[in-house]
């Protein structure tokens, strides 16, 4: 593929600061495999000649483009795969320019971190507040980025109005069902056309550890209000706003399968999705949140495809939808003590990055914030107290990739069929 058919081209003038190169221990293994990689890539080294954008001069700049897989954005090195590579934005740190350039640069997808959310979208009942959500559109279409829609049916961060409207009974079950209705509609109408996969239901179901009667279940404010016909409402309203977006169940705790018993979430997320589409309800994908940690054992790359595949057998799409890696901090940030976390962390990043990439239904694979000091990790309680567990992006705190951006690199760079093959193009159901 050419360098010049892929959207913002752009991207290329970045390449140079992030091959730099460490002398740190732990990184000699992959410094030597990367300089072999250059050796035998050097025939692919170009100079090209990038035109200068508008703030730049009217003369065209050689700039030396680094065409080893180390020099190459996430994003490019994806493309060969047809697999999109995406990060969760907040349109108010765009403003720092080095958030914004890797935000740009990297990235070939898009998700807004808090943006679209309804609290944002509709704080007072009846007045819309689209000003964040275009914000994050305009970035998004200026970089030619794919627009992950997140979210319109959640629990959480619904506006105050809703909530209290609700509990002092003011609003009654019909007139929910209503609001609900309109909020889908209105807010998939808004952005017709402008987004690749939206985020329908979030997060519908218990974990094995609040699972109710010792099975997991329907959980939360829609379910409890409305009982669960409301997922499949959801779909067939967002589908009526917006024929042309994949539309997605999205959830955490489904990146492999259990034991198929009453305490497997993904199983119980699998026969949901199946019950749907059997029903004909217009459900076109199932994302996987991945919101990891080292404390955890976690995954091979072997579940992560399993599961990936088994969803696809469905008929559905799938895509890891916020990815992350959190370490539990240690009591002292010696190297001792993180370099094993950072390792571990890479690790993950890795086993769902090959998972996906195996999938060939696996269609995006977005991290939920790309750097240390943008992620939701930094204050929220993950039953060790508020940001405990932390450090989980790709990036360090100055914007330096970490173990596990190179692992992806890596992972993109050196995947190739028969194992890995280009994905499957992905049609919303009617
Ligand atoms: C998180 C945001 O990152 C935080 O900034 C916010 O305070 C809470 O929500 N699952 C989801 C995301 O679907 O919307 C959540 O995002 C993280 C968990």
């Amino acid at each position: 593929m050419s360098r010049t058919s892929t959207p913002g081209a752009s991207r290329t003038t970045r390449t140079t600061t992030s091959t730099r190169t460490t002398t740190h221990p732990r990184r000699r293994g992959r410094a030597l495999a990367a300089t072999l990689a250059g050796l035998a890539l050097t025939a692919v080294t170009a100079t090209v000649t990038v035109t200068a954008g508008p703030a730049g001069p009217a003369s065209a700049a050689p700039v030396h483009e680094d065409r080893t897989p180390q020099g190459r954005t996430l994003g490019d090195l994806a493309a060969r795969h047809d697999l999109a590579i995406g990060t969760a934005v907040d349109p108010a740190a765009l403003t720092d320019p080095r958030y914004r350039s890797i935000a740009s640069t990297e990235f070939t997808s898009v998700t807004a971190e808090n943006a679209m959310k309804w609290e944002v979208t509709e704080p007072v009942r009846g007045t819309y507040d689209w000003s964040a959500a275009e914000r994050f559109m305009a970035f998004a279409e200026r970089n030619d980025q794919k627009v992950r829609g997140h979210v319109l049916v959640w629990n959480n961060q619904l506006p105050a109005w809703l909530t209290e409207g609700v509990a002092s009974g003011a609003i009654d079950r019909a007139e929910l069902r209503g609001i609900l209705k309109k909020h889908v509609q209105d807010t998939v109408r808004h952005f017709k056309g402008r987004v690749w996969q939206w985020d329908v239901v979030n997060e519908a179901v218990t974990d094995s550890y609040d699972a109710v009667d010792g099975r997991i279940g329907y959980k939360g404010f829609w379910a409890e209000q409305l009982g669960p016909g409301y997922v499949a409402d959801a779909f067939r309203w967002a589908r009526e706003a917006d024929p042309k977006a994949l539309l997605f169940y999205n959830d955490y705790n489904i990146d492999a399968f259990g034991d198929g018993g009453p305490l497997d979430k993904t199983a119980f997320v699998y026969r949901m999705v199946k019950r749907l589409r059997e029903n004909g309800v217009p459900i076109d994908g199932v994302g996987s949140q991945a919101h990891l940690s080292t404390r955890y054992g976690n995954y091979s790359a072997f579940q992560i495809a399993d599961t990936l595949e088994r969803f696809a057998g469905l008929g559905v799409a799938t895509a890891l939808t916020e990815v992350d890696v959190r370490n539990l901090l240690p009591a002292e940030a010696t190297s001792d003590a993180l370099n094993p976390l950072l390792q571990a962390q890479a690790f993950d990043y890795s086993a769902l990055l090959t998972g996906c990439l195996t999938s060939r239904h696996c269609i995006s694979y977005t991290v939920w914030g790309f750097d240390d000091n943008h992620s939701w990790t930094n204050t929220w309680d993950f039953g060790s107290g508020p940001g405990r567990e932390a450090l989980a992006a790709i990036y360090d705190t100055g914007y330096q990739p970490k173990p596990a951006y190179r692992a992806l690199q890596a992972d993109l760079a050196y995947s190739a069929p028969p194992l890995v093959q280009r994905r499957i193009p992905q049609r919303p159901t009617p």
